[in-house]
């Protein structure tokens, strides 16, 4: 049996500091996250200048835990030998302050103790999130990934293969989510709040538009969000009860759901997909969970745990693995690695 191989995952890419360790791109050994929400929270929305400054705060401590937990200690600082084999942290897209935090913490983690480092594309830690819950999936499928920062439908063709369908030409999914929450005054992050309160509303009480664009796969949410805005300036009394609010949530929610699941499902009969694997902050969503799963007998859905949806280090450690198997860098190289604030979804070389 070839040896396992076990990866220190870093992501600083925007609001959340974290590492952990995962072996074989499905063992969860530690996930340490330090959260920058409490922060942020008071200017509804994140403040990249706090963001990194928090970061370069946390990340020794996270760093630390994850690695400790491998140990089983919990005093002693970083030990003599580093146990894993791989370090990969993110490398984009993200806020570059933040970023460079991290890239700079895994290239003197992986100088001191001579390991091999990956540079992972966050889109991509997104997309890997779902293995470690999912060890039998296989390309081809399909994949939507929605976050805060992107909507992005993926053909993955192989690991480290993709063809990207289509992504939003104005606002991400979660951003339309947090600016809505912004609207009602409901605190940030808003699709948390949006979602609980969604549950308590009608979803067919206020009719938004569905911006189905026609030409294609891409999408819009824009426009959506300017609907909301103008139903809550029309109507006065749109947010005097907290059934009224709950009613705006579940109906702006319905019109995302609806998109998100329609395009989605139409790419994978288009293209013959059977699997299709939903990853990102918005897929811990959960109408568009359930939306999803009510379709569980035509497609296999593939989603990780709420805590692997929004950012996470384990993701960027499983798909440090594969991108490692695949052709990364087997030694330590002094060679450091570039940060791109704008990375695209991209197919490996
Ligand atoms: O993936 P993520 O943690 O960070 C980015 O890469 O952007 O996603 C954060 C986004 C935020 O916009 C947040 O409001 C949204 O995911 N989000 C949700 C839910 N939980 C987080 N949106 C809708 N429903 C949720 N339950
Ligand atoms: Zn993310």
């Amino acid at each position: 049996m070839s040896k396992s191989i076990r990866v220190l995952g870093i992501e600083t890419s925007c609001d959340e500091t974290a590492a952990a360790v995962v072996e074989d791109g499905r063992h969860i050994y530690t996930n340490a996250i330090a959260s920058q929400i409490a922060i942020h929270q008071p200017y509804s929305g994140i403040v990249p200048e706090l963001a990194s400054r928090a970061h370069v705060e946390n990340v020794q401590l996270v760093v630390e835990s994850a690695v400790k937990g491998m140990n089983g200690r919990d005093t002693a600082p970083f030990p003599k030998t580093l146990p894993v084999d791989v370090i990969a942290v993110t490398v984009g897209p993200g806020l570059m302050g933040s970023l460079l935090v991290g890239k700079t913490v895994a290239e003197m983690l992986a100088w001191v103790y001579q390991k091999p480092l990956v540079g992972v594309n966050h889109l991509e830690g997104h997309l890997f999130s779902v293995l470690p819950a999912s060890h039998d999936l296989n390309p081809p499928f399909l994949a939507l990934i929605v976050s805060g920062g992107h909507t992005e439908l993926v053909h993955v063709k192989n690991f480290g293969d993709y063809d990207v369908l289509g992504r939003t030409r104005d606002d991400a999914a979660g951003e339309a989510f947090d600016k809505v929450a912004k609207m009602l005054g409901l605190g940030y992050p808003g699709g948390p709040v949006i979602d609980q309160l969604a549950a308590k509303g009608n979803p067919a009480a206020i009719q938004f538009p569905r911006p189905f664009l026609s030409d294609g796969w891409d999408f819009s949410f824009s426009g959506l969000k300017t609907s909301v805005l103008y139903y809550l300036r029309d109507n006065p009394n749109a947010t005097s009860s907290k059934k009224k609010v709950a009613d705006v949530c579940a109906s702006f929610q319905a019109a995302v759901v609806e998109v998100l699941v329609n395009k989605t499902l139409a790419a994978a009969a288009k293209l013959d997909l059977k699997h299709i694997v939903l990853g990102g902050g918005v897929a811990a969503n959960s109408a568009l969970r359930s939306a999803f799963a009510h379709h569980g007998k035509k497609y296999k859905i593939h989603t990780s745990s709420l805590l692997l949806c929004t950012d996470n280090a384990v993701m960027i450690a499983v798909a440090g693995y594969y991108k490692f198997l695949k052709g990364g860098r087997k030694k330590f190289s002094p060679e450091s690695l570039e940060v791109d604030s704008t990375l695209s979804f991209q197919s490996w070389k």
